[in-house]
């Protein structure tokens, strides 16, 4: 079997599912092998509320990508995130060991030291990540990486992220019974800062907003460390709400003119005339004005973003976002998203794709999207962190149909099931061998 240092990114948001799969070149440049989206109907504001309909999309999403890439998954890095999530900040100290030289050792131990210094808070929580924010070696402060530094003792300050064990385990759930192994957990705004944030915001202090379908997730970094983390649960989807509840339309209509006609910000948006809905099933043609759809979305942006504004001061340290905003999330290419959160937020603002240098993550392949970011970030995560490991995540293996696929005008829906379901039985025997190599 030919082995494969892929990794692979699972984000199952309220809205998509999303599957990115990349490998490192010997530059440290992440090249974008694949992506698979499916639609998702499992998950509210973050949450499994159907495990089925998410066992589905996730396998539907693994199934594209792995026909884009001819590949076959096996693991994944998966996205954690949702109000559950709590984030702790603490500190730990240690004597650092008799050659006076810190070594990874010593970080292990300092690390272990703040875990178990909460470990026995709340048995209903799990921990998900222990992140240093801030190492001082004797009075060396502001340390981010201490190793090779001299010194006594290390202490400093640390942000440990918890969980709630119920949701966490559907999440594991889903992904299990979609035949993935969950090779990391990772908290999403981790993921998604090392997507999006370019090292020269990382000097200073930068906001990252992910503006999803049911949730708007809201995280400072200060000097490229994790400081504040917040998620609230008012979203793009909301915005859809209102739409269809205000001009009496489906929720699919309100979609569509929200994506295709809708501007949040009133100072940019230009005219009034009438956009002509498409009747459908019977019902009369309709027209709304669009001076009325974008009142709409702009007084539900404004809420979303005087919350984000309100996270932003209660974190302490407004005063360090000296760098800006990054806005991402299908939510940030609303038009005049960005211009509207400047007013708000009274910060500079863009919007944030998977380009950032963090991580490794200069992308070659796939087009810039401000909704692939966290997958992508969870990948630039398994490679700064080591977990890449041989075929931990995948397999190459040419499965002809894959190879060399019809041509899409001789190619019926049939023939796709038929492909896709030859596609599991390989994926069965991929996993039934690997399963004998690692037993031998
Ligand atoms: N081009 C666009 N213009 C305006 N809105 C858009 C656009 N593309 C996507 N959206 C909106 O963004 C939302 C989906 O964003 P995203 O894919 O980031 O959400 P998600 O990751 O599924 O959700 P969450 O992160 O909340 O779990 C939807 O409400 C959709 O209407
Ligand atoms: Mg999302």
């Amino acid at each position: 079997m030919p082995e494969t240092n892929i990794a692979v990114g699972l984000d199952i948001g309220t809205s998509k599912v999303c599957i990115a799969v990349a490998e490192q070149d010997a530059s440290g440049s992440l090249k974008v092998l694949a992506e698979g989206f499916a639609h998702s109907e499992g998950i509210r504001r973050a949450a499994v509320v159907n495990i089925n309909k998410t066992v589905a999309a996730i396998k539907a999403a693994v199934a594209e990508a792995e026909r884009a890439s001819s590949i076959v998954i096996h693991g994944v890095n998966v996205a954690l995130s949702g109000a559950h999530v709590h984030c702790i900040q603490s500190s730990s100290e240690i004597s650092i060991n008799q050659s006076g030289i810190v070594n990874e050792s010593d970080v292990h131990r300092f690390l272990e030291k703040a875990r178990a210094n909460i470990q026995n808070l709340d048995i209903n929580h799990e921990i998900i990540h222990v992140i240093p924010q801030e190492f001082i070696v004797d009075d060396q402060d502001r340390l981010l990486d201490p190793t090779g530094m001299a010194g006594m003792t290390m202490r400093g300050s640390v942000y440990i992220v918890v969980g709630l064990k119920t949701k966490i385990r559907n999440i594991r759930q889903c992904v299990e019974r979609a035949g993935l192994k969950i090779v990391g957990l990772t908290f999403k705004p981790v993921a998604l800062g090392m997507a999006v944030i370019k090292e020269r915001e990382k000097r200073g202090g930068v906001a990252v907003i992910d503006i999803g379908a049911g949730t708007t997730e809201v995280t400072l970094f200060l000097g490229g460390a994790i400081h504040y983390s917040e998620v609230i649960t008012v979203a793009a989807n909301d915005i859809t709400l209102d739409i269809a509840h205000g001009l009496q339309v489906d929720e699919e209509i309100a979609e569509h003119l929200k994506i295709k006609h809708g501007c949040a910000d009133s100072r940019i948006s230009s005219g009034n005339e009438d956009i002509v809905i498409e009747a459908c099933e019977g019902y009369p043609q309709k027209t709304v004005q669009r001076s009325l759809l974008n009142l709409i979305i702009e007084a539900r942006m404004m809420e979303i973003l005087e919350l984000v504004r309100d996270a932003l001061m209660a974190s302490g340290s407004y005063e360090a976002i000296n760098a800006g905003v990054i806005l991402t999330g299908g939510g940030s290419l609303l038009q005049g998203a960005v211009e509207l959160a400047q007013l708000v937020l009274g910060l500079d603002v863009r919007i944030g794709y998977a380009e950032g240098a963090a991580g490794g993550m200069n992308r070659i392949g796939a087009v810039n999207s401000a909704v692939d970011a966290t997958a992508l970030g969870l990948v630039a995560y398994v490679y700064r962190n080591n977990m890449s490991g041989k075929n931990s995540f995948a397999t190459s293996a040419a499965v002809p149909e894959i190879a060399e696929p019809k041509s899409k005008a001789s190619q019926g829906s049939e023939d796709v099931s038929a492909v896709q379901e030859k596609n599991v039985a390989w994926k069965k025997v991929v996993d039934g061998l690997q399963e004998w190599w690692e037993k031998l």
